[in-house]
């Protein structure tokens, strides 16, 4: 996503020590990887342990440390490979479409598979246990805050009376679900209905603002002054966040005073792009950099 706005934004140069947040299959980190050079070194992380494997065979033969970890962790991951700072960091958040097309993940509408949603699948909730546990009006604030669903209501409605007949455990009850509930859009750009309530249920279950808040909270104490951040983001409240943390002026200057958002060109090629905000900003020397 958005790969010669990061690099630009980023600025790498040879030699220095980046992390990239979120690994995925590696696509970016690659980017980046290149202009470091051989003297220069990249930490991938991701919660994902089958993202790591992908990205661990395109990064070969460039100086590389991948290891499992929620970004939230960043300060701890630093400390353990014995860094104080380092010079850059990208985040691109959410999931890419190979945990998607992994039917057995649960991520997709599309495709039949267990509602489970994790990216980390050793530990927490699968989404079947939050279909089970929430209230109505948990699953409907969910639905409505995390997936901007105008029929979040109707959809919590109609899950608490499927489940009194039987749990939802497969993507395909909830789609078909969630499909009865919502009416369909004519026009270009039409998104089938399950998309924002499979959304809200993958950032629930991941904690993923919570995640993004523990990041921002950690950058100052691991990017050195003159180092570089850059968010990519795909939901308001994320986006609304990485602005909130840049607005610091005593800590960071904003190197994007609107968020870059993907060409046309790139929004054909990939749909998803079409919703995504790249931030970015330095980090400036004058504070001592505790949160
Ligand atoms: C959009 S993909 C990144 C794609 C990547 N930039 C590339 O070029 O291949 C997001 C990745 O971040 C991971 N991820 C999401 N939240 C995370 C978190 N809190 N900590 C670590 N990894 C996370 C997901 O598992 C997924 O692999």
């Amino acid at each position: 996503m958005l790969p010669v706005e990061v690099l630009q934004l980023l600025a790498p140069q040879p030699g220095q020590t980046f992390v990239d947040a979120t690994v995925g299959v590696g696509g970016h980190a690659r980017l980046l990887a290149e202009q470091l050079g051989p003297t220069g070194r990249l930490i991938g992380l991701d919660q994902d342990s089958s993202m790591l494997e992908v990205a661990q065979s395109r990064l070969q033969g460039f100086p590389v440390t991948l290891m499992q970890a929620n970004f939230d962790q960043l300060r701890e991951v630093l400390d353990h490979l014995h860094l104080q700072t380092v010079d850059g960091v990208l985040a691109d958040l959410g999931i890419c479409s190979d945990q998607l097309d992994q039917a057995e993940r649960g991520f997709s509408f599309q495709q039949e598979g267990p509602l489970d949603m994790r990216l980390d699948t050793s530990h927490g909730e699968p989404a079947s246990t939050l279909l089970r546990r929430l209230s109505e009006r948990e699953l409907a604030d969910l639905i409505w805050q995390y997936g901007e669903e105008r029929f979040s209501r109707r959809i919590a409605r109609r899950i608490v009376e499927a489940r009194r007949q039987a749990p939802l455990e497969t993507t395909q009850q909830l789609a078909e679900l969630v499909r009865r509930c919502v009416p369909r859009q004519k026009g270009r750009h039409t998104i089938d209905p399950a998309t924002r309530t499979f959304q809200a249920l993958r950032i629930a279950v991941n904690d993923e603002l919570a995640a993004l808040e523990g990041l921002l909270q950690v950058l100052p104490r691991c990017v050195a002054p003159g180092g570089r951040v850059a968010v990519i983001s795909f939901h308001s409240l994320e986006d609304r966040r990485v602005k909130q943390t840049f607005a610091n002026r005593e800590r960071w200057e904003v190197l994007t005073r609107k968020p870059v958002q993907a060409q046309e060109e790139e929004a054909q090629r990939n749909p998803r792009a079409r919703s995504a905000k790249l931030r970015a900003a330095r980090r400036k020397a004058e504070d001592g950099g505790d949160t």
